[in-house]
């Protein structure tokens, strides 16, 4: 037997009983006079990131806070990651202190806000983040625009509660937010573009949360840096079998067995997926025979669209 202990699961059980690595996120939303208020935020995590109609992300929250409050009301956010410097942590730790107006916090905040690209009314977002998501509360979920019924109670939300969006408990609530823009720092959209390497990452402090209730605890980032790990090569599927796979597509387009060997590296169960998509941009582009050089302006255009 490992030299494991079983911990008792309590309330908030993944900062209580577990180390668990999170991201720093401060979350600015819009309140009725039109101001921008922001609050620090960690248990947001992507949701739907493929095969819906959107792409959306679940942030779980505590129901009486300005940034629920202000979504339960007009729906709209924005989700800034921010660098690892010890001023933005300290004023994350800042905006993350319970019981104050959004005019409270706002007056002495140190951030700087400028208008996002997402349309209509919508908060302004952190200059200095390195990505921001600008998002729309999904209310249809669940009904969760029932929830809005209980704007305003403050001491706590009497039953009956909603699963998954919208007002989930006394204190708790999770909202399904569809992505409306993702905008990223110039040099790390070019990063991303371009191909990673060990510097291409931004400097991202990772939390882990109140493990009492004097210090909030996060990693710095400064002084490491992402290490690569080989996807072994052995997983490779060999040219054969992506010729097989794409001789059953539902496509006049074929592809040469020069140009399977460039889709190997793709794991077995996305194969079909992948090759659709090579297939769907082949024939936007008139292209009938994916060979070598087709293979090569197919990637280019994915990297473009990217
Ligand atoms: C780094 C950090 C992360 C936090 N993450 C969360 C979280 O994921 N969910 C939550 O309900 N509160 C979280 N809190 C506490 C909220 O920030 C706190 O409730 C705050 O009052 C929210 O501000 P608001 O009322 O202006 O929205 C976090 C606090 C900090 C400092």
């Amino acid at each position: 037997m490992p030299d494991f202990r079983s911990l008792k699961v309590v309330d908030n059980f993944y900062q209580n009983n577990l180390f668990f690595p999170m991201p720093t996120v401060i979350i600015s939303t819009l309140c009725e006079d039109g101001t921008t208020s922001l609050g620090s935020y960690s248990l947001v995590f992507p949701y739907y990131i493929a095969g819906k109609d959107y792409y959306a992300m679940i942030l779980e929250c505590r129901n009486s806070s300005n940034t629920a409050q202000n979504i339960l009301k007009n729906g709209k956010c924005a989700l800034n990651f921010i660098k690892d410097d010890r001023k933005y942590f300290k004023e994350a730790v800042r905006l993350g202190f319970p019981g104050k107006t959004p005019a409270e916090k706002m007056k002495d905040c140190n951030l700087k806000l400028v208008g996002g690209k997402a349309d209509g009314e919508r908060p302004l977002i952190l200059e200095d983040a390195y990505q921001v998501i600008e998002c729309t509360w999904d209310d249809s979920l669940e009904d969760g625009y029932k929830s809005k019924e209980h704007i305003g109670e403050l001491e706590g939300v009497e039953p009956p509660y909603n699963n998954f969006n919208g007002i989930t408990s006394k204190f708790g609530c999770h909202f399904i937010l569809k992505i409306d823009e993702i905008l990223m720092e110039s040099k790390y959209a070019d990063n991303l573009r371009d191909g990673l390497k060990k510097n291409s990452f931004p400097n991202v402090p990772v939390d882990y949360g109140y493990h009492d209730s004097k210090n909030f605890w996060y990693k710095k980032f400064k002084g490491f840096s992402p290490t690569a790990e080989a996807i072994a090569a052995s997983n490779s599927c060999s040219a054969d079998s992506v010729m097989y796979c794409a001789e059953r597509l539902d496509t006049k387009v074929r592809f040469t067995k020069e140009a399977c060997e460039m889709y190997v590296k793709i794991p077995r169960p996305f194969m079909k997926a992948a090759l659709m998509q090579v297939v769907k941009i082949a024939e936007e582009n008139g292209i009938e025979v994916i060979d070598k050089a087709a293979a090569e302006k197919i990637a280019e255009i994915r990297k473009k669209n990217k």
